[in-house]
Parts: C-alpha cells; structure tokens; sequence
C-alpha cells in the first residue's frame, strides 16, 4: 500500500476520533494532487464532513489542522479555506515510492476498488457482412483498455462479443454471392475473408439500385434462413467461416480477446419468445401489419416495433433475448454495452423495454456510447463501401512507422525492423484513439500520431526505451541497494508525486469509464521524465549515491509507464 493511501488511513482514524458521530463508512476521504507545489503536495476538501455534522467546511479544516497529531512524514499542514494540504518530508516521500514501485513490479496500483464487482462487457460486435473499420478499432480498443482497468481496481470482468450473424444485411451478401459468386472463393481469389464477403455486400447495394426485385429477394432469403432452408443455411455457414476467419486476424493483431461469443443465430429465438410472451401479457400489441410494437411514447421514445409481421425478428429482438441470457449464463452485476453512438435510441429502448417486461437486472445494463472516428478525408462510410477498413488502416501505419525508424536507427532490418514497426505503428493508433475522452469524436490523424515528439503513444514507448537503455549503460541492477539520500531536487520530487498518483488514476478510469485520464497522466509522467533527464545527468552526476537514486527513480518511471501502456494494450519495447 503506498504512502498516500497510508496516510488516508490514518487521517480517516483521527477523522473518527475528533468526531466520535461520524462512522467508518459515512464518508470518503480522498486525498488528491495537489497542482501547486507551493501549496502543498497532496490534499483534501472538508466539504464531505461538513455536510455530514451540518457544520462550516472552513471551522472544520480550522479544528482538524489543530486537533490531529500529524505523523512525523507531514512536514506542514497548509489551510486553504475548505482544503486541507500537506507537505511531506521529501526523503521520506521519495524513499517509500520509489523502493515500494521497485519492490510492487508491474503489480503496482491494483487496489480492492473493484472488490465485488462483477462486470460482463460487451464490445467489437460486428456484423458478418463486412470486415471491421475505423469505428470498429475505437470499439475494439475500449473493449480491451477498460477490461484491463476495471481487472486491475480489482473487478471480474467477462468479456463477450456479440456477432450479429444473421438477419437481412448478411443475406444480401449472401444473395449477392449467390447470384454473381461463380464459384470464386477466399482461397482462390487470395483475399481475406471478411473482405471477400464485404465486396458481395458493396455489390449487392449496388445493384439494387438498379433493380428492385433484388430486396424482395433478400426477404424471401431471410424467411427461408428462418425456416431452416438447407441450401439457405450451407451458404451462410459458408460465408461467416471465411468471415471469422478474417476477424480472427484482425483481432489476433490489435489484441483484443474474448472469453465468450454469443451469436445473434443462437440467441434469437429466445427474444421472439420474450417478446411473445410480453403480447400475451398485454406489455405490447399487435398492428394492423401484423406487426407487435411497444409503446414507450410516455418516456418519449415512440413507438418500437418489436417483431416484424412476417414472424422474422429484428435487430432488437435478438437484443432482448441476449440481455437476459448474459445475466442467466453470468454471475454478473452489471453489464456494459460498448456500442457507439449512433444507437444511442436503441439502447434507451432496450433497456426501457426490458424494465416494462419486468427483468430486475435491467438496471444494471449500462450503454457506454462512444463517438466517431473521422479521417482527414471525412467520415467513414460503410454502406457505400468506401470504408476505412481497420486492416488497412494498421498497415498503413506499420509502413509509415518503418519509415520513422529508418530515419532514426539504420542499423534495424528485416524481421526485427518489421517487428518494431507493427508495435510502433499499432502505438500510434491505440493512443491517438484511447487519449481522447470516449464520448468525444475523434479527427484521427494519421502523421500526428506517429510523431516522436508529440503527445503520441510512439513519444511515451520512447520514453520508456530511453530508461531501459539508461538501465542496461548503469549495470545496476540491484534495487535494495538505491541509497536515496541525495534525491530532491524539484523535477524528481514532481516526478514521485506522478508516481504516487498512478494507482488513483487507475481508479478513477475505471470508474469513469474513461481510459484517456490513464493515457493523458502517462503522458505528463514521461514529459515529467523528460525534462528531468533533460536538466540532470544520471549517469555522470559525479556523485555515487545520486546516480544510484536516479537510476532507481528512473526505473521506477519505466515500470509505471509500462505497466500503463500494457493497461491501454500498448507494447513497450525496450530499445527503439
Ligand atoms: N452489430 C451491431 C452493428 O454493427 C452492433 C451490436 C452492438 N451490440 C448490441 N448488443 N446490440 O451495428
């Protein structure tokens, strides 16, 4: 347990015994970092006791800073009006940071946070009519960033992804193939699966254009798929294979991993049931096109067909059937949707329609909505087929970052330089994507993004080379032996602080949802880092012992930023 949540602790304890009322779990003591040296290192607002004794936040910052016996490590208590700061003894400060970061590894910051927590989270969801593209990788990418943070403040996380198998979108694809296919396969033609399907998908949207029987056509399929046609169920089981093949790549490369895959194809047939049964039980009625619709014109959403009139389910059937199967399957008390924006109604449908049809858990169903993702060349499209395609994409920035680092090291080829590359290029990315807050829409800018210099997941990769690099030339490696007494200047004692906030960073992105705070505070940690290695020499210091703290403050810095990277599902290579 590092310093400040010691401290916490036992503030809590004098908190109790100056104020025998209040109890344990009353209120929240949160001590934060303090912007302003001057004004203190870290601290905390009474406005919380002050609420809880009906009493001025000021009397109780004035009473607390004289009735509390401050342990020896607390230099200063400073009173700003309802906030209480305080100075550390900075030796003390910087010895229990760095040795606790030394001796903790890459386990530094997991926290009982998320004790009992038990979250399922969907994200990626695709359709298997095309392959994956620029929105994809956001949804990807905070899939997996926030199941790792939630994992870390202590919750169980199941991921699941949800395929959208079915349904009208996959059978004009397939009905494209079936009529202009001649045979061509995945294997003949070289191209990845998910593609090869997505190109019948572009054609057929295209044709029917022309030709309005083909949409007829496509709703006789859909009817036959349901119906168990055996012919109708050969082709799509054909056709998803080679898709999911495709995925697998894709998701083998970005690094995004699942611990279930629920299929819209198994799960279907239990929302028609639910949504039967909510006729019978008059929680929905049936319209003169045979249609059974909700009507939630009360909580403003309209009216909602629920079921078509042909008997075929919709996309938000098979949604009402797998809600509650995640919640029979999982012993879960909460369960996130990481869908983006665009379905924002559909998801206050969902969860209203499951509340009306009388699931306690629909509650705990949570749409974390996200923005878009744009290019330089304007918003993504998908049914025109003009995608940015995610594959592409991250080829693309493999290609521009091997040019980066020829640039810089001309020593690096082949398969090691392809290696650097991809982790280099897929940095670029993650980072660009993940350093802005989730509900905000995103310019993607590909050149931006690799830039060394920049506020770029590359700049802080390279940061953490750098401390590596500075490892392997100290050849100390023996950690019990950093003596610290020299430490304490003002860039070191800023950096500490960083250091010491890392494992409430991860709390409150958690809590929030929101990897960019992760992503933004590693990247004032390796400025931080940067400007100290600027204005101080570790190596050549000139002074034994000081060099030993650098070193030992140095790798403290490059276990964090790794272990953050890794939390945003960024590698961290030790050369560059
Ligand atoms: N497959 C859908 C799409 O591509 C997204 C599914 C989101 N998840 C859900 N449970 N509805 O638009």
């Amino acid at each position: 347990m590092n310093i400040i949540y010691k401290f916490e602790d036992y503030l809590k304890k004098e908190i109790k015994r100056i104020y025998p009322d209040i109890r344990d779990d009353d209120f929240f003591l949160n001590l934060e970092l303090s912007p302003d040296t001057e004004e203190g290192d870290f601290g905390f607002g009474c406005f919380g006791i002050a609420k809880l004794l009906k009493k001025n936040p000021q009397d109780i910052t004035e009473n607390l800073s004289e009735s509390i016996s401050f342990p020896p490590y607390i230099e200063k208590v400073i009173k700003r009006g309802p906030y209480l700061n305080f100075i550390f003894d900075k030796r003390f400060l910087i010895e229990e940071t760095v040795s606790g970061i030394l001796k903790e590894g890459s386990l530094y910051g997991e926290s009982k946070w998320g004790e009992g927590k038990r979250i399922l989270m969907e994200y990626s969801s695709p359709n298997t009519n095309k392959p994956q593209h620029l929105g994809h990788i956001r949804n990807n990418l905070l899939g997996m960033t926030l199941s790792n943070l939630l994992e870390k403040a202590g919750c169980k996380v199941v991921k699941i992804n949800l395929i959208n198998d079915r349904g009208i979108h996959i059978c004009k694809s397939m009905l494209a193939y079936k009529l202009w296919g001649n045979s061509k396969t995945p294997e003949n033609t070289g191209k990845k699966g998910d593609n090869f399907v997505g190109d019948y998908y572009v054609m057929f949207e295209k044709k029917a254009k022309e030709d309005e029987k083909l949409i007829v056509q496509v709703q006789e399929m859909l009817k036959k798929w349901e119906e168990g046609d055996k012919e109708t169920i050969e082709l799509w089981k054909r056709m998803n294979s080679w898709v999911y093949e495709g995925f697998n790549e894709t998701y083998k490369r970005l690094g995004a991993e699942f611990d279930k895959i629920y299929y819209e194809s198994e799960t279907y047939k239990l929302g028609k049931e639910i949504v039967l049964k909510g006729l019978e039980d008059s929680m929905c009625y049936k319209n003169d096109k045979g249609e059974i619709v909700i009507d939630l014109s009360e909580k403003g959403l309209g009216e909602k067909v629920l079921l078509r009139g042909d008997g075929t389910s919709i996309y938000i059937t098979q949604d009402i059937g797998n809600a509650k199967l995640r919640f029979d399957e999982y012993d879960i008390n909460s369960s996130i949707y990481i869908v983006a924006s665009e379905q924002n109604y559909h998801f206050q449908v969902l969860f209203e329609v499951l509340r009306r049809f009388g699931f306690e858990w629909a509650d705990q169903c949570y749409h974390l909505s996200y923005g878009m993702v744009y290019l330089p060349e304007g918003k993504m499209k998908s049914r025109e087929g003009t995608v940015v395609d995610a594959d592409n994409l991250m080829d693309e920035l493999k290609f521009m970052a091997e040019a980066e680092v020829k640039k810089r090291a001309r020593d690096i080829e082949g398969e090691q330089l392809e290696n650097i590359s991809e982790i280099i290029g897929l940095s670029a990315l993650k980072f660009y994507v993940l350093k802005i807050h989730p509900s905000k829409d995103i310019n993607f800018n590909p050149v931006e993004s690799l830039s060394f210099e920049g506020d770029t997941g590359p700049y802080i990769q390279y940061t953490h080379a750098r401390v590596s690099s500075l490892l392997r030339k100290s050849g100390m490696y023996g950690d019990d032996l950093a003596i610290f007494t020299k430490l304490g200047n003002k860039e070191e004692i800023n950096i500490v602080k960083n250091l010491l906030n890392f494992p409430k960073i991860l709390i409150s992105s958690a809590e929030n949802y929101n990897p960019s705070r992760l992503a933004n505070y590693l990247l004032e940690l390796a400025k931080r880092y940067n400007k100290f290695y600027h204005d101080h020499s570790v190596l050549n210091s000139g002074d034994e012992e000081l060099t030993s703290g650098r070193v030992a403050l140095s790798k403290s810095v490059g276990i964090v930023i790794k272990e953050g990277l890794r939390i945003l599902g960024i590698v961290a290579p030790e050369r560059m």
